[in-house]
């Protein structure tokens, strides 16, 4: 039985408590590390917890020259454009911190769709220091996600063959499922679930039928998520099923 069987639910107030809430937990995941690795998500719902950490005192917890950021997706756009999910979170954060640049993983984008999906797979791998995951030792220490209207979750989409992926870390999906119409480069499940901590962020109502089908465990590609370690899903109450 995987970790996905069995998330955990965290339900808080609002936006801000989400933003708050999720501060604590990828702060606490990281501070007992040499070196630790997180793996951000794109859209909005992350955007509160990323300005946070921009700013005191979450900006003094995080020990900055010990962490490395990665992305679990982004769309396949310079990062000049305003769709770059790397982009959106070097505004919101990045690029205000003192992190060392090269504790900063991003798609490249100057060549094609494969190519760079193996690139970023070559980096992870070297990161990791080896080609196999071993679920004693994750990859990550905290793993976002979000959750969008159609169920998808990183550009893992409904009925995308990249949900059969097994083997490759990340691979390339030239057809997004939902807007925007962009190629993506996305993390697959296994090394998605290479980790400690895996955050789902739920952050508004109009999301609370979607979720409802996923924490019902209709076969969505986000409920087939799953995590080494803890899988918990950070719900705002406007968004939380019925009890
Ligand atoms: C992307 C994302 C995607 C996102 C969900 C939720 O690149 O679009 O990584 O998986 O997390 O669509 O998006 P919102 O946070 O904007 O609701």
């Amino acid at each position: 039985m995987t970790a996905a069987s069995h998330p955990q639910i965290v339900i808080v107030a609002d936006a801000a408590a989400l933003a708050q809430t999720a501060a604590r937990r990828l702060v606490d995941r990281i501070t007992n590390t040499n070196r630790a690795a997180v793996c951000l998500t794109g859209g909005s719902s992350p955007l509160g917890l990323y300005r946070l950490l921009a700013q005191d005192p979450w900006r003094g917890e995080v020990p900055w020259d010990r962490v490395h950021w990665f992305m679990g997706d982004d769309r396949f756009v310079p990062e000049s454009d305003p769709l770059s999910n790397m982009a959106a979170a070097k505004r919101a954060f990045l690029d205000s911190v003192p992190v060392p640049p090269q504790n900063i993983h991003a798609v490249a984008t100057d060549t094609d769709l494969q190519t760079a999906a193996h690139r970023y797979e070559d980096e992870l791998k070297r990161f990791y220091g080896a080609d196999r995951l071993d679920p004693a030792r994750p990859l990550f220490d905290f793993v976002l996600m979000g959750l969008g209207p159609d169920g998808h979750t990183a550009s893992l989409f409904p009925r995308s063959p990249a949900l059969q992926e097994s083997q490759r870390w990340v691979v390339g999906v030239p057809e997004a499922g939902m807007e925007p119409f962009v190629p993506r480069v996305t993390l697959t499940f296994p090394a998605l679930a290479s980790t400690h901590e895996m955050l789902f962020l739920v952050d508004n109502a109009d999301k609370r039928q979607i979720l409802g089908r996923v924490l019902a465990g209709e076969d969505l590609p986000a409920h087939r998520a799953s995590a080494e370690g803890d899988l918990v899903w950070l719900i705002v109450q406007a968004a939380a099923p019925e009890r």
